[in-house]
């Protein structure tokens, strides 16, 4: 039986543990045709998804992947309650087709993704995320990873710390920042944040005049350097694709223009535009795949523009102020092929 949306009032009193998830309701909609299937949430974080999923309809299941040990454990927590209908994995979502075969499935009704990173990780100091806490420059979700953004400040060059200050953050004043970082680390290694926070401002200096932080693009740009966050979106969201039963539906939130360019466009492509030299922009409508570039029609758009968060719940959640949700229902009677690891 369908149940009723939850109330968050169960966050009430954890709000630092508990990470508060964004566009809820909207996720629940876009996926209530797949509450009677599996649904595979790749970034489950401390659960708050997947619990809105798995008190929706008792007949869900979901597949939570996260490769943030301390957050799996945190959802494991919660979530005991709903058994079997919750299976917690961690694992990188780029290996969802490991995941699945392990699982036994080869299609599932629903994928939800919502990238980026959790109040969890982001307000624990030792964790290094944020200038707003004194701690180790680290920024790995997964720690099993080895590069931490100590290692990227203080041994890249000049060159390359402007580079990807610029590429990652779209900060304008990259250059002026890598020089102050490359100066201040002569006379010893950058350790914590707020050491780094304090080097950033000083260079960017009075003349930025945002309501931002003047450390925060540079600190997202570690951050997606560290998490190797933009390589292989494309290819997951393939995978994705393939991995959708017909009928099932892909619900994908953002919170940066890169990464959302890079969804927007390659959504587009399963949906048929093509992308090849010979037909540029043209709508391919076959289900057998264009011969120059391999468009074809496996999803339908559920959402023409992104959805973003209400003003409403951005007052009460700021950090969704930058969320776009983008969605597609996979098309119906398309042959899938097998799965190739
Ligand atoms: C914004 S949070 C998700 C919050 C979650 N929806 C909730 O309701 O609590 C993003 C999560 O995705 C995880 N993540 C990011 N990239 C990942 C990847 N490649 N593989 C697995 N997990 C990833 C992060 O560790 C983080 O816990």
């Amino acid at each position: 039986m369908l149940q009723p949306l939850p109330s968050w009032e169960f966050n009430s009193g954890q709000e630092r543990a508990w990470h508060r998830p964004v566009l809820v309701r909207e996720v629940v909609e876009l996926l209530r045709p797949c509450l009677d299937g599996v649904i595979v949430d790749c970034t489950v974080g401390t659960g708050g998804h997947a619990e809105a999923l798995l008190l929706a309809s008792e007949r869900v299941r979901v597949i939570g992947i996260d490769w943030d040990q301390e957050a799996l454990a945190l959802a494991r927590e919660r979530l005991q309650s709903y058994g079997d209908r919750f299976v917690p994995i961690h694992e990188d979502f780029k290996r969802l087709n490991e995941v699945l075969v392990r699982q036994g499935l080869s299609t599932v009704e629903g994928i939800l993704v919502d990238l980026g990173v959790s109040s969890l990780q982001l307000e624990t100091a030792e964790r290094g995320f944020s200038f707003q806490w004194e701690g180790p420059l680290d920024m790995r979700m997964d720690r099993r990873r080895t590069v931490t953004a100590a290692e990227l400040v203080n041994t890249l060059s000049e060159r390359d710390l402007a580079d990807l200050i610029f590429r990652y953050g779209e900060e304008p004043a990259a250059s002026r920042i890598a020089r102050a970082i490359v100066r201040a680390r002569a006379h010893r290694p950058i350790q914590t944040t707020t050491e780094l926070a304090e080097i950033v401002a000083r260079a960017v200096g009075a003349r930025r005049t945002t309501r931002i932080h003047p450390a925060t693009r540079t600190f997202q740009a570690l951050r997606i350097a560290v998490n190797d966050e933009l390589s292989g979106l494309e290819s997951f969201l393939d995978m994705a694709i393939e991995r959708l039963a017909p009928g099932g539906r892909l619900v994908i939130i953002s919170f940066h223009s890169l990464e959302d360019r890079v969804i927007k466009h390659r959504l587009r492509f399963h949906t048929g535009r093509c992308d090849c030299a010979i037909r540029r922009g043209a709508v391919w409508r076959e289900v057998e795949p264009c011969p120059h570039c391999g468009a074809a029609r496996r999803l339908v758009l559920l959402t023409r523009r992104a959805i973003r968060p209400s003003e409403a719940e951005v007052r009460e959640n700021p950090r969704a102020r930058s969320a776009k949700l983008r969605a597609g229902v996979r098309s119906r009677g398309e042959p899938l092929s097998a799965i190739h690891l």
